[in-house]
């Protein structure tokens, strides 16, 4: 977890560093540095917080460099302080390096260079790299590349590294395993960065290395691709990025996330395009059809996920046995990785990933597949490492995704997971021509209920949050389908405004939660009309009658729960299984407003990180 970007080429390097490190900073926002190769040597520059305050401190760099690496971090092994910032020196200060990961059997190595003399400044497992290759490359008398390889044949765990050498101002060696790294080829000028975003304008030419890969890249020559393990020769075929610059903008928001709730109506139907054809009577799915024998054979599906994409999961289970018939479980991708599950070659697992580099996902699925089920993978990051590994699989297209909580993909995840479902269930004919035909004409009218409800939630959320930004607690109550909206809407306030807030099923209120309950609880009520409405509203009395503060989120015309309801915010009429998607426009929004309010970083929550590429 963090963001690293490098240049070497013609430009000058420093700029290209700093504004790819404000880009990349959603990926770690602990600490930043730079090093920039001088006439004399290293430029090295590194803080405690933000690009910002790096770009301060970076004054009397000679800004004339055209080689340079920067680091942003999220740190694993000690404190964000200035002195375990990247980048890293060896102890003779020659070789220097920026680390995404972590070194596993770091502090076995540390024990063994401590040793033979080496002394350590930092906390970190990256001190241990940069020193080990400086032990490699002075005892065996090797270049840097050898130096890196011997070294990383050495270490345990998950990384992605660029390190330069002082002796040599055309270098930089990366490599990459289990941490995103891709190469972006200009004119006689290389960008190396965690994804792609430093440096879109310069250049959409690029490969992503592999894990298990390295590579030299020096001035005027053709990058030398090599396995870790064996230096065998590798070669990449570059492709050209899908991506625009406009789409990694703020284009006029205040915060990505408020842009990203906002893009919804825009993201759900680039999800859709291609999918749906409603005309023809259609859902087309290459990454389905293609293996709909693994999915109409399948005993049961399993999904594997973390936090939003896990929440989306949930939903998917609803989704896909009411609609498939096909069993379904969910599971904490961190849990399921390490509980020894029981998986047979019947089985679908599917990893819903927005980042597609969430490091307990991606293992949940390597497990997954060496146990020799058939695994999918719903991500939005296109190349991304879950996508790569994957048997097949869907993009979500929702765009990049820079408000470190998830939003639109979310929504995207959704949809996709609709899509799946209604697909399967014709294809295994539990859904009838019309029933068909019904949901995909439902679902195709969804990006226009968004927008919808964007436009009709957001006053009265901004009104409601007012009211409930000072509370330390709040409670989101669902059933069905939005049980896991509950969740969701939780998961989100607590991530960027810091108040304590827990989802629950409606029902089981009683048999705990209940006691929470007085005045100051401001309970959130997803209650969409449905078979079981009634119960929610019961549910609900049983809250007002403890004087909980009701937040009732309805569909439009609703009577009952509006009555005894604080605040009501309506949602337009829908199908139960669309549902989620409307009810997670509000509650997005309410946990926005109520961030906004009490003056948190919405886009930079502190300790979070958008994706956790550490177990
Ligand atoms: C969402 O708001 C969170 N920031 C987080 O829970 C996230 O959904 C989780 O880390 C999973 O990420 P992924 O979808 O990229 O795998
Ligand atoms: N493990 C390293 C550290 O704590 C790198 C963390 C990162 O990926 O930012 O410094």
């Amino acid at each position: 977890m963090c963001g690293i970007v490098g240049y070497l080429g013609n430009r000058k390097a420093y700029p290209i560093i700093i504004n790819g490190l404000k880009r990349l900073e959603y990926r770690g926002y602990d600490s930043a540095g730079l090093v920039v190769m001088e006439d004399d040597g290293f430029g090295l520059v590194k803080t405690k917080g933000k690009v910002s305050e790096l770009e301060e401190k970076s004054k009397f760099l000679n800004n004339g460099s055209t080689l340079g690496v920067g680091h942003t971090r999220w740190a694993t092994h000690g404190e964000p302080n200035d002195v375990n910032s990247h980048p890293h020196l060896s102890n003779d200060e020659q070789i220097v390096l920026v680390h995404n990961g972590i070194i596993e059997n770091y502090d076995s190595l540390k024990t063994e260079l401590i040793q033979k003399g080496f002394v350590f400044h930092s906390e970190t497992d990256t001190e241990v790299l940069v020193n080990l290759i400086q032990y490699f490359k002075d005892k065996e008398n090797l270049n840097l590349t050898e130096a890196v390889r011997y070294s990383l044949n050495e270490v345990v765990g998950a990384y992605a590294i660029a390190v330069m050498d002082k002796n040599d101002p055309d270098e930089i060696v990366v490599a990459r395993l289990g941490s995103p790294l891709v190469i972006g080829i200009g004119d006689n000028e290389f960008f190396i960065a965690s994804d792609a975003s430093p440096f879109l304008e310069f250049t959409k030419e690029a490969f992503y290395l592999d894990d298990g890969e390295m590579a030299t890249i020096r001035r005027d020559k053709d990058i030398d691709i090599r396995k870790i393990k064996d230096n065998l020769k590798v070669t990449h075929t570059v492709q050209e990025l899908k991506i625009n610059l406009e789409e990694i903008e703020k284009s006029g928001y205040e915060h990505f996330m408020l842009k990203e709730i906002y893009e919804q109506p825009k993201s759900i139907r680039d999800t859709m395009r291609g999918r749906l054809l409603v005309d023809e009577g259609i859902i087309k799915m290459a990454g389905i059809w293609d293996y709909q024998e693994k999915f109409l054979n399948a005993k049961r599906i399993i999904i594997v996920a973390c936090g939003t994409s896990y929440h989306a999961g949930l939903i998917g289970e609803y989704l896909i046995e009411d609609l498939a018939r096909i069993p379904v479980e969910v599971e904490y991708a961190s849990e399921f990785r390490y509980r020894n599950p029981i998986i047979n070659r019947k089985d679908v697992v599917i990893a819903i990933s927005q980042s597609g580099e969430t490091a307990d996902t991606l293992a949940a699925l390597k497990l997954a597949r060496e146990k020799g089920a058939f695994i999918y993978g719903i991500n939005n990051v296109v190349g991304s490492s879950i996508a790569r590994i994957t048997d097949a699989g869907s993009y979500t297209h929702a765009g990049p995704e820079i408000g470190v909580a998830s939003t639109k993909a979310f929504t995207a995840q959704l949809t996709i997971l609709s899509l799946i479902a209604i697909k399967l269930g014709k294809h295994n004919g539990n859904l009838s021509k019309e029933r068909f035909n019904s949901l995909i004409s439902e679902l195709d009218n969804i990006p226009e209920l968004v927008q919808k409800t964007l436009e009709n939630t957001a006053e009265k959320v901004i009104e409601i949050s007012e009211k409930y930004k000072n509370a330390t607690n709040a409670l989101y109550l669902g059933r069905g389908y939005n049980f896991p909206s509950a969740l969701e809407g939780a998961l989100k306030l607590k991530e960027i405004s810091y108040i304590h807030a827990e989802g629950y099923p409606a029902a089981e209120m009683k048999h705990g939660p209940i006691a929470l309950i007085d005045e100051n609880m401001p309970v959130v009520i997803i209650a969409p009309r449905t078979g079981y409405y009634e119960k929610v509203v019961s549910n609900a009395m049983e809250i007002k009658a403890r004087k909980g503060q009701i937040i009732a989120v309805v569909n439009t015309g609703d009577t009952e729960l509006s009555k005894i309801a604080d605040h009501v915010i309506e949602i337009p009429n829908s199908s139960e299984e669309f549902s989620p998607i409307l009810a997670a426009i509000p509650l997005q929004l309410l946990s926005y407003y109520i961030a906004v309010k009490l003056g948190r970083n919405v886009d930079q929550p502190r300790n979070l990180a958008k994706s956790v590429t550490v177990e």
